[in-house]
């Protein structure tokens, strides 16, 4: 895509926002750091690049606005307001300081023990929120794990998150940024769910640690030899999947060299013995085996936080939230009657009026390498979504900007009609 020009996007919102400066860029448009022109409320805003052009755009939008309509918890990013301008999508969220994958480049040899369990503890938060909210992040990773200054973690980025359905249903064969995707995702099987991220948040608990990826592959071949390195022979299911996959056809299945079993813990050598243990237990290539959030929480490494009562809910004090929680008037409308806190903030008088690669940075993958892995696709790039995985989210999201765009059509009728009238008795 080209990508529109700064001051494009300026003209676009000047109604409502003064641009200050682009934050992050990827395959679906531009995050933008912005001031709400009448509150001077600083935000961050995702636009999305013209929807006419892009269906999978489109989804991306939808579902990362459905899904957060959703999704209210202090270890979560809050979306303050959505609109359409310009047939374009635009997401407006609190904006936060900085991301994990910051603190990890300035720490370069990982986080110190106590920030590790304590990052780790909030992503649990947000993880087991999410996940008893019926909801698979499905990309979970340093760069879309914020932290604000007082020291809060918000996980962002639901473009790629899902509902849940049913035992045994499909889902697309795509997501997660390749280091951190779990055997059955890199294997292609499609009947995973809530246990993928799981395994993300043991491969970043690890990095946390010792501030290197886990599982560094250039391919998804490569990231299943780390895997099977590190971890053990893939279980018979998974090896099955990948003998059937017909992106492996020519492609001999990676084979652990004797004793793997202990090579986590080598890997980790300066790391607390009960953080070893609670990454195994997340880094289990058997999803059915693989820890839940309820194990994870009850895990003795955060025996510390649970007494602390530290739940992410006590972290209402940063001053972000705080500011969040003073402003109870939605400026989304019908959005306000599912919100169960009054968090949504309202910006504005309503409906609308209202970098740096990260990626590049220590050759990581980037994000959009999540795409659908169809059997004649080659190896992933682009992303996007498998246009039978119709979601709820997705069509909730779309039914409210109608109904947003509809309103602006009537107002601007209305002003025409005024306008003539003025005219007329003038
Ligand atoms: N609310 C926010 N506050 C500050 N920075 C943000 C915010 N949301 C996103 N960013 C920055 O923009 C980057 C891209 O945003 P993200 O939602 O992850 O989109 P994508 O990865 O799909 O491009 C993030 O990695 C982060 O650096
Ligand atoms: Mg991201």
């Amino acid at each position: 895509m080209q990508a529109p020009a700064f001051q494009d996007i300026q003209a676009l919102i000047s109604d409502s926002y003064a641009c200050e400066t682009i934050i992050g860029e990827g395959a679906y448009g531009i995050v933008l750091r912005a001031r709400h022109l009448s509150t001077g409320r600083v935000v961050a805003i995702k636009m999305f690049k013209e929807t006419q052009e892009d269906e999978l755009t489109r989804r991306t939008g939808l579902r990362e606005m459905g899904v957060l309509r959703r999704l209210r918890h202090d270890n979560v990013v809050a979306l303050l307001e959505a609109f359409t301008r310009g047939g374009r999508l635009f997401l407006v969220f609190e904006f936060v300081q900085r991301t994990v994958l910051d603190d990890l480049e300035a720490s370069g040899s990982g986080l110190a023990p106590d920030l590790v369990r304590d990052v780790l503890w909030q992503l649990l938060c947000a993880v087991d929120f999410c996940h008893r909210s019926g909801i698979v992040h499905r990309d979970i990773k340093p760069e879309n794990l914020l932290v604000s200054s007082g020291g809060v973690v918000k996980l962002c980025d639901f473009g790629f998150a899902t509902a849940l359905r049913g035992d045994g249903a499909a889902y697309t064969d795509y997501v997660s940024t390749r280091w951190y995707r779990s055997p059955e995702l890199l294997v292609g099987d499609t009947a995973y769910g809530t246990p993928v991220d799981i395994w993300a948040l043991g491969c970043l608990g690890a990095e946390l640690a010792t501030g290197l990826p886990l599982f560094p592959g250039e391919s998804d071949l490569g990231t299943l030899a780390h895997v099977v390195t590190t971890i053990g022979n893939l279980p018979a299911l998974q090896a099955g999947i990948f003998r059937q996959n017909p992106l492996f056809r020519d492609e001999a299945m990676p084979a652990a060299p004797h004793a793997a079993a202990a090579s986590l813990a080598a890997k980790l050598p300066a790391a607390d013995s009960q953080l070893v243990d609670l990454l195994n237990l997340c880094l289990i290539c058997d999803p059915a085996r693989r820890a839940t959030t309820a194990d994870l929480i009850a895990h003795p490494y955060f025996a510390e936080m649970r007494r602390g009562n530290m739940s992410a809910d006590s972290f209402a004090s940063d001053e972000g939230l705080a500011s969040i929680l003073g402003t109870a008037h939605s400026a989304m409308g019908s959005l306000a009657s599912v919100e169960s806190a009054g968090r949504m903030l309202g910006l504005g008088d309503g409906r609308g009026k209202g970098g740096r690669s990260r990626s590049r940075a220590r050759g990581r993958p980037h994000g959009s390498d999540a795409a659908p892995r169809k059997a004649s696709g080659g190896d992933a790039s682009g992303m996007g979504h498998d246009a039978e995985e119709d979601d709820v989210y997705e069509e909730e999201a779309d039914a409210f900007l109608e109904e947003e765009e509809e309103d602006e059509e009537e107002e601007e009728e209305e002003q025409e009609e005024e306008e003539g009238s003025q005219g007329q008795s003038r």
